[in-house]
């Protein structure tokens, strides 16, 4: 029963005419309202189309911009960034948007691989490109304002506090010992253990250890503690798993505008949740570790930072000195083990370079420890030892260049500016320098960009005949290798990264023979770090040194002619 029928004064007539006009009023409205949407879809969509004929990199839609190739090509972004480069011509240049909206220019982002381009970022315009608000909201709740997460000021100091400890012999000694100390004692033994006869076929997760490895490490480094999450029956650490959650976490944040965390965090939902909660497992481990050491310094990081004064002439206080601490765990963790999968996972297919890499290291060892070979795998290789392994640094260098530990990093643009190929740069955009397409670059390495070759690295020192030693060379220009960044704030740990991964890698080597299990997928994970997805599973064999060895390339001089042997120009890179 319709009771406004009824209970409504007009008559039947009026009625008629009051529904008609009011029918016509509605028609009104909504013609009004469409009208309306579609002046404003129009407006837009020239807004969109000025934009769009502005941008140059892969195809973009109104409203969610270049996300559907993004989301189609999830699984290989690096080499799709790559391939948009590439296809920029020599600008190696292209600017796209995420989020194309009038007035946002948060999802404006300039990508390039242009070393000119980098130089400029990276050194000459510094200032004008740090790290950035969007970065640093999303990572102050587990960084604070460290070393890795701050700008200006708060930054230099640390940085020039850091500088000075980076450099001294002592650190690099006890880099040395915490990665000797962690090989010998439980590396070498599981490694053994797998390798023994009755477990033939057994499987070991290389990338695992080696993540293990370079966390204890890094913990023995910067605050004196070991936390052994390496040791035979591969432990779970509630501080490593509370870390990692966190850093988890943390890079979940940077995948959506800013107000989704911050909106997740008030309700403490989802990721936020467990974001709060292994924050503050790794609070009080850090709280308790920076007590012991307060009582008890020795000379690691924490340690050296305790001595310090900050600008005003004041000791740093506790959470400082805790923000510090999880810096630099969060810089040196997950690197070199990354990129040390990454190189073992490459001999196994080069089977060439594995030989010229034991060489190197044989006629070393042959020097310092004599002609018995049992004596070169007693111990660790020292620090002098390791200094003179030119080859086993370019095949890592390499590696770097083909596997960059980070593949990308964006900073933020503070004002409009141009960068030297002419691209105009907005304030408030976003550029992402692609550490990944820069080492493989056509334009840059040459035609053979993509082919595992130590040798591009290495240069004769001295005439080049008789008695010319053979050298690392950091490439000519190091704006085109940028896998530990460049300018001011170049990776501080560069150095202590070679010497641990030549550690790590020559006690491996040496020892054992690694095999690819048959059908594992080595596939690279979509992630701020390049970490192998499904991680690296290898059998591990033992090592007949004396075979390896005698069978393959006899001594150093020969390296100097080996850019010319047709093998080391199978490409390997493809296979990833
Ligand atoms: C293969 C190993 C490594 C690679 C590829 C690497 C790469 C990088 C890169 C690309 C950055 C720049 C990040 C940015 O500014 O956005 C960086 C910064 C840094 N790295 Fe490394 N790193 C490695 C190992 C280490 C190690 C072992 C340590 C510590 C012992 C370390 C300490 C640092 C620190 C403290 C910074 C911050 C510098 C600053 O912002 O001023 N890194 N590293
Ligand atoms: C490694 O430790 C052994 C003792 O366990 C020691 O003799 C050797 O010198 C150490 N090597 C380094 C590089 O610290
Ligand atoms: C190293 O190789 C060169 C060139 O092949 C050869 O002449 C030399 O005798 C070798 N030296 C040793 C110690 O084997």
């Amino acid at each position: 029963m319709d009771y406004k029928w009824i209970l409504h004064p007009c008559t039947l007539l009026q009625n008629l005419a009051c529904r008609f006009l009011k029918e016509i009023e509605m028609e009104i409205a909504g013609l009004f309202a469409a009208a309306f949407i579609l002046v404003v879809a129009f407006a837009y969509l020239v807004w969109f189309w000025l934009l769009s004929r502005r941008l140059t990199g892969p195809n973009v839609w109104p409203l969610v911009g270049s996300l559907p190739g993004l989301i189609a090509n999830r699984n290989r972004i690096h080499d799709w960034i790559a391939d948009n480069l590439k296809s920029t011509g020599p600008a190696t240049t292209y600017q796209t948007s995420v989020l194309p909206l009038p007035f946002v220019r948060q999802g404006l982002v300039t990508v390039t691989a242009n070393p000119r381009n980098m130089e400029h970022v990276l050194r000459a315009r510094f200032e004008n490109y740090p790290k950035g608000p969007i970065w640093q909201s999303a990572f102050h709740d587990l960084l604070g304002l460290g070393i890795f997460n701050s700008d200006g000021d708060t930054w230099l100091l640390q940085r020039k506090t850091a500088a000075l400890e980076f450099t001294t012999r002592t650190l690099r000694l006890a880099m040395a010992r915490w990665a000797n100390r962690s090989i010998k004692t439980r590396l070498w033994r599981i490694l053994a253990d797998t390798s023994n006869a009755a477990s033939m076929c057994s499987v070991v997760d290389l990338q695992d250890l080696l993540l293990r490895l370079t966390f204890d490490n890094i913990c023995g480094l910067t605050f004196g503690k070991d936390p052994e999450t390496l040791s035979p029956d591969l432990p779970d650490n509630p501080f490593a798993r509370a870390f990692d959650t966190a850093t988890e976490a943390t890079l979940q944040r940077l995948l959506f505008p800013g107000v989704f965390w911050r909106i997740k965090k008030a309700l403490n939902l989802g990721s936020e949740r467990n974001l709060r909660l292994s924050l503050k497992v790794v609070d009080r481990y850090m709280t308790e570790t920076i007590s012991v050491r307060t009582n008890n310094p020795s000379d690691d990081l924490l340690s050296r930072f305790m001595k310090k004064r900050d600008g005003n002439g004041n000791v740093f206080s506790a959470s400082v000195l805790q923000w510090i601490a999880l810096n630099f765990l969060l810089a040196g963790r997950d690197t070199s083990s990354v990129a040390l999968s990454w190189f073992f996972w490459t001999l196994m297919q080069r089977r060439d370079i594995e030989r010229k890499v034991l060489a190197e290291i044989a006629s070393v060892l042959r020097e310092t420890r004599g002609p018995d070979a049992s004596r070169w795998v007693e111990d660790p290789l020292e620090f002098d030892e390791l200094e003179r392994l030119v080859y086993l640094k370019a095949a890592l260098a390499e590696t770097l260049r083909l596997y960059p530990s980070v593949p990308e990093d964006s900073k933020y643009v503070v004002a409009d500016d141009v960068l030297p190929d002419g691209t105009v740069v907005r304030a408030g955009s976003t550029i992402t320098y692609s550490i990944y397409s820069a080492g493989r670059m056509e334009s840059i390495w040459g035609d053979d960009c993509l082919n595992f070759k130590p040798e591009r690295w290495l240069k004769l020192a001295g005439d080049g005949k008789k008695g010319a030693r053979l050298c690392f060379e950091p490439n000519m220009d190091k704006y085109r290798f940028v896998a530990f960044n460049a300018g001011p704030r170049t990776c501080l740990g560069k150095d202590l990264a070679y010497l641990q991964m030549k550690t790590i890698a020559s006690a491996v080597l040496l020892r054992h023979r690694l095999e690819l299990v048959p059908g594992h997928r080595v596939q690279q994970k979509m992630s701020l770090t390049l970490f192998m997805k499904n991680g690296l599973h290898v059998h591990v064999r033992p090592r007949n040194l004396n075979f390896d060895i005698d069978g393959g390339v006899g001594n150093l001089t020969e390296f100097c002619h080996v850019t010319t042997n047709a093998d080391s120009t199978v490409p390997i890179a493809a296979a990833a």
